[in-house]
């Protein structure tokens, strides 16, 4: 077996981001990826169009779902709705850590009750907001030294990890440990060929860098799901990884 595809069966460490706005192209893709490869992102637009029915097909054919719907309510409401999401059998799930200590806790406990337990990780600062939104909306501190201080909270409340730049990501393994998983979006190729026409990534790290900083898995759209072939693009990336280009 190549050190690649043993890498990617054990723990398939890039998430696939099925950014779509309806059903049939998610379904599309799927049909043409390999489970023991990668696994799958379904966000906000995806599920609010297509719902749990596309979640637990994914399930069914084999991939480990990252359901990225970022729960952010009262611990109640957030604990319910971790509770649901688990009974899709999603991998890996995520609420906001600014939803304060009460609803990580809940959102823990409540996860810990289901047999089939998801990931449960936690968006720290969106990679939207720059330092004047923080200080708009009352959060002191520049952006890393608040994901730092959001990023313990998580842990403190004893989640799995947290969705992060891959530039915080050394700076969060240093402060977290390594069992506190970091997964990372902004990824592109150093073949800048498979870059995505009208690019809106700014701050982007190879996959290789991004592991090598201390990602634990990496978040990617439209390198692959962009690209004409894109098991092709996925065995490139692994390829990429394997061989230690950054
Ligand atoms: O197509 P691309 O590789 O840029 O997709 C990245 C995915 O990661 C998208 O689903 C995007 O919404 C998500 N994401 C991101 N940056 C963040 C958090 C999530 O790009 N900070």
């Amino acid at each position: 077996m190549s050190n690649t595809s043993s890498i990617a069966l054990n723990d398939p460490k890039i998430i696939v981001a099925l950014d779509y706005a309806t059903a049939p192209p998610a379904h599309e893709i799927a049909a043409r990826l390999d489970p023991a490869l990668c696994r799958v992102k379904v966000g906000k637009e995806l599920f609010t169009a297509a719902g749990p029915v596309l979640v637990e097909s994914l399930v069914a054919r084999g991939f480990g779902v990252f359901l990225d719907l970022k729960f952010h309510d009262i611990p109640n409401t957030v604990a319910s709705a971790c509770k649901a999401a688990a009974k899709l059998g999603v991998w890996m799930m995520n609420v906001h850590a600014s939803g304060g200590s009460g609803m990580l806790r809940a959102a823990r406990e409540a996860v810990a009750g289901e047999s089939q337990q998801p990931k449960l990780i936690a968006v720290t600062v969106l990679t939207s907001l720059a330092q004047s939104d923080l200080t708009d909306i009352g959060m002191q501190g520049d952006p890393a030294t608040v994901v730092l201080r959001l990023a313990r909270l998580a842990q403190g409340a004893g989640l799995d990890g947290v969705v992060c730049s891959a530039q915080e990501a050394r700076a969060l393994r240093a402060a977290c440990g390594a069992a506190f998983n970091l997964v990372t979006p902004g990824i592109r190729l150093a073949d800048t060929s498979a870059t995505p026409a009208g690019d809106d990534q700014k701050r982007v790290m190879t996959p290789r860098a991004a592991l090598d900083a201390g990602a634990d898995y990496l978040v990617i759209g439209r390198p692959i799901t962009q690209s004409a072939d894109p098991i092709a693009a996925l065995q490139r990336i692994q390829r990429e990884i394997a061989a230690g280009t950054t």
